[in-house]
């Protein structure tokens, strides 16, 4: 996390910050998705992002569609790009099976586990902040599930709370989409779901699987659902329509703090910078006291102060780096499983 967030307002640092990354949707040999979406390059250009940003994540998940197809290939790409990262930056994985993974391959590709068809749940503890890992995938289909095993294992876990609290990742998100068709696709029974967090130490929910990002809460603990790294659903689309488009993509990241987590998207891309203020700017800011900082970044200009005479406010000083919002394009309005031709996200 970088050095001055959250430490000049009234709220103290985060606890913990976790990359959220959804929806890869690798291909083997690192095909074009649909033939048109390098969505390994994708996936490259968040992990670049992330780590010229400087941000120290204690952990990254992955919530689901790591391939698009289940290909042996794809996950070793998958892994291997993001395992580079994640080294780099100390922070353990978290993978999470979606809809279009395969349960065989991704035990053996992603976790050296011999291959098994049984859902993949899974709990690690990260400075105290409990993440636990929900297969919501039915194999065959692209709706998602908790067997009731599942559930008694969730419930079980959640007995005895973690000292920070525990953060959930699962695929499917248990909250209403506004894309009509997309509801087909959904948690079944998400009130058992529901049923099974309510009073206890969860906080949060990291979900995909829409290919858009969104928010909302289940049992009133909120629940936040990552856009796709590798392509959008379109939601100014046509609304009896999908579409898929090739732009839009994003990662997340989660800062944790002592009584709220927020979760914020990254856009992918190269895009131009327009305004913005520089690390010196802000390291001058700690010599300062509150009302100082006040004065000096949050007055407005006076009538006889042109804007430029003071400090931007917050949006980003200059440079004309390139733009490069990803081109949309014709490829099929939906994620179609392996045929591409059903919606399935
Ligand atoms: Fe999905
Ligand atoms: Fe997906």
């Amino acid at each position: 996390m970088t050095e001055l967030a959250g430490r000049m307002g009234q709220h103290p640092r985060p606890t913990h910050v976790i990359v959220h990354l959804s929806d890869l949707h690798l291909l083997s040999g690192g095909q074009l998705l649909f033939g048109a979406v390098d969505t390994e390059g994708q996936l490259q250009r968040a992990l670049e992002q992330l780590e010229t940003s400087g941000i120290r994540p204690d952990a990254i998940v992955v919530s689901g569609d790591i391939t698009d197809r289940g290909e042996p290939d794809a996950y070793r790409r998958a892994r291997r790009a993001v395992d580079a990262t994640a080294n780099r930056l100390g922070a353990p994985v978290v993978w999470v099976m979606g809809n279009h993974d395969k349960r065989e391959v991704f035990h053996t590709e992603l976790l050296d586990q011999p291959a098994d068809r049984e859902p993949v749940d899974g709990v690690i503890e990260v400075n105290g902040l409990r993440i636990i890992s929900l297969d919501s995938s039915v194999p065959g289909f692209h709706h998602g599930e908790l067997k009731p095993a599942q559930l008694e294992f969730l419930a079980r876990t959640l007995r005895s709370p973690a000292r920070f609290g525990t953060i959930i990742a699962m695929h499917h998100p248990p909250v209403p989409t506004p894309v009509a068709v997309l509801d087909i696709l959904e948690l079944a029974d998400q009130h058992l779901f529901a049923d099974t967090i309510k009073n206890t130490d969860v906080r949060a929910i990291l979900a995909g699987h829409v290919h858009y990002t969104t928010a909302g809460n289940c049992a009133g603990i909120p629940v936040f659902v990552a856009g796709a790294t590798s392509y959008t659903m379109d939601l100014s689309a046509p609304v009896d329509e999908l579409h898929g488009i090739d732009g839009g993509q994003s990662f997340s990241l989660v800062h944790v703090h002592d009584d709220q987590v927020v979760h914020s998207a990254v856009p992918l891309g190269n895009f131009r910078q327009v305004s913005g203020i520089g690390a010196d700017f802000l390291a001058s800011m700690r010599n300062l006291n509150a009302d100082g900082r006040r004065d000096a970044f949050s007055r407005m200009p006076t009538d006889d102060q042109g804007e430029d005479d003071v400090a931007p406010s917050e949006d980003a000083p200059s440079d004309d780096a390139p733009s490069e919002d990803a081109p949309s394009d014709d490829a099929p309005s939906e994620d179609g499983p392996s045929d591409e031709s059903a919606p399935s996200e």
